[in-house]
């Protein structure tokens, strides 16, 4: 269910929202609550048997218009084929919503490199790839917009098993407030939501389902975490933590040596 209440329904109508990764969990959530605000979405993700549903459903439900391109955006130059995919079908979008993403869980060394680079590609070449592509073309067409960019509380430093999405992560964060100021002439905003853990098909991916005990103890619910990034895309606002524990854990981590918070927050991660 949404929590987007005290957004005026129809407060997107007349703009439109790629949203990326939006066949399961944060990114279908968001999906629905921007429908709920009577914006017209493009759905991308790998599962188009999972995007038609979800256009589907929206369309009957919403009454708005839902496209779907399905593609592999950590292939080489997704970013640019979806561009012109949707530029031959007469489609400009006023929101990017940048989620496609995963984790792997496991020290660095236990893993192929072949592992990583597909974190790598996903999370930071297509995640910057496709804010470059789509930042342009609002500018090109002179339009405000508003990119919203899924980081994590990892985004906050490292975390071991996890070291190369916290790495990513972190990378959100940086590249995203960077762009922020420098967007911000354009009328174009950048807001970065770093959700905690939250209860989607993340962890299948990450660690075979196993969620660890403290992320158990925190767990959010899609709904939460997306009403809350809407909410601070829509005020224009550069970052938003989602619940007040992860906000707590993060203010934390300035209170002792980083890298004993680094090293604690592994030790939750594996618990
Ligand atoms: N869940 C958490 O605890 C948590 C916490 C902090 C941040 N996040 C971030 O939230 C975002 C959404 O994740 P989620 O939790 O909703 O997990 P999820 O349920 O696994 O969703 C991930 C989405 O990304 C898509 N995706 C994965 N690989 C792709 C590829 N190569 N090309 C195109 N799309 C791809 C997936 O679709 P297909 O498989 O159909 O391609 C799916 O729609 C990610 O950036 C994640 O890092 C999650």
């Amino acid at each position: 269910m949404a929590h987007n209440g005290n957004i005026p329904a129809g407060a997107l109508q007349g703009e439109r929202a790629l949203i990326t990764g939006a066949s399961s969990g944060i990114g279908a959530e968001f999906a629905r609550q921007f429908a709920d605000l009577g914006c017209s979405l493009v759905l991308t993700a790998r599962r188009k048997d999972r995007l038609d549903a979800l256009a589907g459903e929206l369309r009957d439900k919403a009454g708005i218009d839902v496209d779907i391109a399905a593609m592999d955006l950590s292939k080489p130059d997704a970013a640019a084929v979806l561009k012109s995919t949707l530029d031959e079908a007469g489609i400009d979008v006023d929101i990017i919503v940048n989620n496609a993403g995963f984790g792997l869980q496991e020290d660095f060394i236990e893993r192929d490199w072949a592992d990583w680079e597909g974190v790598i590609d996903l999370d930071i070449k297509a995640f910057t790839h496709i804010t470059h592509v789509f930042a342009r073309d609002m500018i090109a067409r002179n339009k405000k917009g508003r990119i919203l960019q899924i980081g994590s509380i990892f985004s906050f430093g490292g975390v071991p098993s996890y070291a190369v999405y916290s790495a990513a992560k972190s990378y959100v964060l940086s590249f995203s407030e960077a762009l922020a100021d420098e967007l911000a002439p354009h009328g174009i905003t950048v807001t970065t939501l770093a959700p905690g853990v939250t209860q989607t098909e993340f962890f299948d991916t990450a660690s075979d389902g196993k969620v660890s005990e403290a992320g158990r103890r925190i767990m959010q619910m899609p709904a939460e975490v997306v009403a809350d990034g809407i909410k601070a895309m829509m005020a224009g606002r550069p970052l938003v933590v989602s619940g007040w524990i992860n906000r707590a854990m993060i203010f934390s981590r300035r209170l002792r040596s980083r890298q004993s918070a680094v090293h604690a927050l592994g030790q939750a991660s594996r618990s």
